[in-house]
């Protein structure tokens, strides 16, 4: 069983979610402390500015994650290009904002597939790859929503909340092969993601300080390196995942307060 630090210069990482926001974070600091990288997501020309923006340049892939024949390639493309795969880091996600009843039976199936299926499939198709690796590691970039949900964020919620629960099977599936497991309860974070919704708007509660994704990306690439099985970084995260562990009843009448709140006119 490997001890110590985990080694991150030499080690082969695949990263989805990298055209912006804590993907592209990610690939960058892995880069910048001597991994080699395979970046995915769907803009490839987002992708061919990252390659050359970092030194040395990485690699990339685009396609769509919810596209199991493009999950098939990526592995491949990683296995050839990289020559093996040491880590899996699944960052490409979204949500959908709206009342369950008033959101429809397609965005559901949706951002279950984004936020859960595509990153748990991928896992699946590396983890031949991952257990040949060197003291591989599987990332989870998971939200604080996954550990207590809040109102008009259901699809995205129960995602984040199933990844969770795959992330703890396969800790204790994968020990005996060496290959570690680190889920991310991330807080509010500078990205793209309110830019993208697949349905809805930004709800006000979403408006206040956001820890820049350079900051995120250093925190998960340390708790790589230090064998990690669970973060939750920044304050406010932080201050989230404690009342939703003792107090999470304060959290269900703030939100529930919340929406009683006619929205202010404009
Ligand atoms: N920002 C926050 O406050 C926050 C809080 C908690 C958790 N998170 C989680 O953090 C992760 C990263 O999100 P972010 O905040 O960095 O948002 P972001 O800037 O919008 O990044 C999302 C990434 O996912 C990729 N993506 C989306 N749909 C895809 C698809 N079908 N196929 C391939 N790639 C796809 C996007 O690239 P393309 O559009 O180019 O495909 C983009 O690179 C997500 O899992 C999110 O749920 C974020």
């Amino acid at each position: 069983m490997p001890f110590g630090r985990r080694r991150i210069a030499g080690k082969r990482f695949i990263v989805t979610g990298a055209s912006s926001g804590v993907g592209r974070a990610v690939a960058i600091e892995l880069t910048r402390r001597g991994a080699r990288v395979l970046a995915t997501a769907r803009r490839a020309d987002r992708l061919h500015d990252l390659a050359r923006s970092v030194t040395p340049p990485l690699e990339h892939l685009a396609g769509d994650i919810c596209d199991p024949a493009f999950r098939t390639r990526l592995i491949a493309t990683a296995a050839d290009r990289l020559g093996g795969i040491d880590g899996v880091v699944a960052a490409a996600g979204g949500g959908a904002i709206g009342r369950f009843q008033d959101l429809s039976p397609e965005t559901f199936a949706r951002i279950i597939d984004l936020d859960f299926t595509a990153p748990a499939e991928l896992v699946r198709a590396a983890l031949p790859n991952l257990v040949r690796g060197h003291d591989s590691v599987i990332v989870f970039i998971g939200s604080i929503l996954g550990l207590h949900p809040l109102p008009l964020h259901g699809e995205y919620c129960a995602a984040k909340a199933a990844l969770k629960s795959l992330a703890g099977t396969l800790r204790m599936e994968l020990a005996a092969d060496d290959v570690g497991v680190l889920l991310v309860d991330l807080g509010p974070t500078q990205s793209e993601f309110w830019d993208a919704l697949v349905v809805g708007n930004r709800p006000p509660w979403s408006r206040g300080k956001r820890m820049p994704a350079e900051q995120a990306a250093r925190a998960i690439v340390t708790a790589i390196e230090r064998r990690r099985t669970e973060i939750v970084p920044g304050w406010q995260a932080r201050g989230y995942a404690l009342v939703a562990r003792f107090m999470p009843r304060l959290i269900d009448r703030a939100a529930a307060r919340h929406l009683r709140t006619p929205a202010p006119r404009r």
